[in-house]
């Protein structure tokens, strides 16, 4: 089993190699989706020297790096930088959706140096959410628990693969459903409210490889609930969690299946506990933030002397 968990690559405490000179500049090219977000020294995060990062333009031409977060520039050509760049000035191409909700990446074609994204391959990995070993075992309580299914949803389109194995697994189990168009689930009572659930449905908008949310991070594990993944293969998600950490849709021939299942496991109250063995070594991630993001690429260009330079994203971002 190979899971993915917290340790060098994430928080661990690397150190990187000396630098010469003053500490480096990033700029971001736009705050992400146009919200000023809370910046926080890297030092905090990683044993790194920190970066001077700023999302003021005046520094473009001094920058050692930009930022460009897609879908706050993929609208319009122009929208990017149209400055000429220092010869080591690197780009940083920024990317948390998924590839279909990613339009015109050829419009980034031949500018990028590094990737920054939630897949495993990108040169800078910033997943959703991952796991932390804790540094003794712990008896992790799980929440009392009153209900059996729940679903939060903002975004309501009923073609999608999603709605409609919903619509299929609701013949045969009930499912409360919260969201814009169901009922309320404030921000700061979800997990309040999550946590009174069996199970909750982690279903993604769109299948794609590493593409795991926090639908998963948050709305369930976060919660104390066994989610339920609709996503990229079982195979993949158990990159990044143990086995009997969540049930797979694709382990059912049908959502029929899979209803009768999760009624089996709400009368055996063994077989359900299984499902939280694993926390007694490892915890979910608390919500990620932006300024941890942006410090995995101050450590990345502290430390990578090669990577990637994908020319066409369209290629690899499928
Ligand atoms: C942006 O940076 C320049 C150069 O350091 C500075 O003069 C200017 O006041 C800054 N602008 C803002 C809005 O902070
Ligand atoms: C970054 O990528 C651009 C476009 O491929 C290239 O012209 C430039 O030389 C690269 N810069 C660095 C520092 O590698
Ligand atoms: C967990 O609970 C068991 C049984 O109550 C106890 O024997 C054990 O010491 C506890 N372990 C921890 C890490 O608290």
């Amino acid at each position: 089993m190979l899971i993915w968990v917290a340790n060098s690559l994430t928080l661990g405490r690397l150190t990187a190699a000396p630098q010469i000179g003053s500490e480096l500049t990033i700029l971001l090219w736009t705050w992400p989706f146009g919200q000023r977000t809370a910046l926080r020294k890297c030092s905090e995060f990683f044993d790194i020297r920190d970066c001077h990062i700023t999302a003021n333009r005046s520094w473009y031409h001094k920058a050692d790096a930009v930022i460009v977060h897609h879908r706050d520039v993929c609208n319009n050509r122009e929208s990017l930088p149209q400055g000429p760049r220092t010869p080591s000035q690197r780009w940083i191409w920024f990317n948390l959706e998924s590839p279909s909700h990613s339009p015109n990446l050829g419009f980034m074609d031949h500018l990028f140096n590094l990737t920054m994204s939630y897949r495993r391959d990108s040169d800078i990995f910033t997943p959703y959410g991952w796991l932390e070993v804790l540094s003794q075992p712990q008896n992790f309580s799980i929440p009392a628990k009153s209900k059996l299914v729940a679903w939060a949803v903002s975004n309501w389109n009923p073609a999608c693969y999603r709605f409609k194995y919903y619509e299929e697994l609701k013949k045969y189990i009930h499912i409360d459903m919260y969201g814009s168009r169901h009922m309320p689930l404030p921000w700061d009572r979800q997990d309040s409210i999550l946590s009174q659930y069996k199970f909750y449905l982690a279903f993604e908008n769109s299948l794609h490889e590493d593409y795991i949310t926090e639908k998963l991070w948050n709305n369930a594990l976060g919660s104390g609930t066994v989610p339920v993944v609709l996503g990229p293969s079982r195979e993949n998600y158990e990159r990044f969690l143990p086995p009997d950490s969540f049930i797979h849709i694709n382990d059912f021939p049908t959502p029929q299946g899979l209803a009768q299942y999760l009624q089996e496991l709400d009368k055996d109250p063994v077989r359900y506990q299984r499902y939280f063995q694993w926390r007694t070594w490892l915890k979910p991630s608390e919500e990620t933030p932006w300024a941890l993001h942006f410090c995995k690429a101050c450590r990345a260009l502290q430390m990578t002397e090669s990577y990637q330079s994908i020319p066409t994203l369209v290629k690899w971002f499928q």
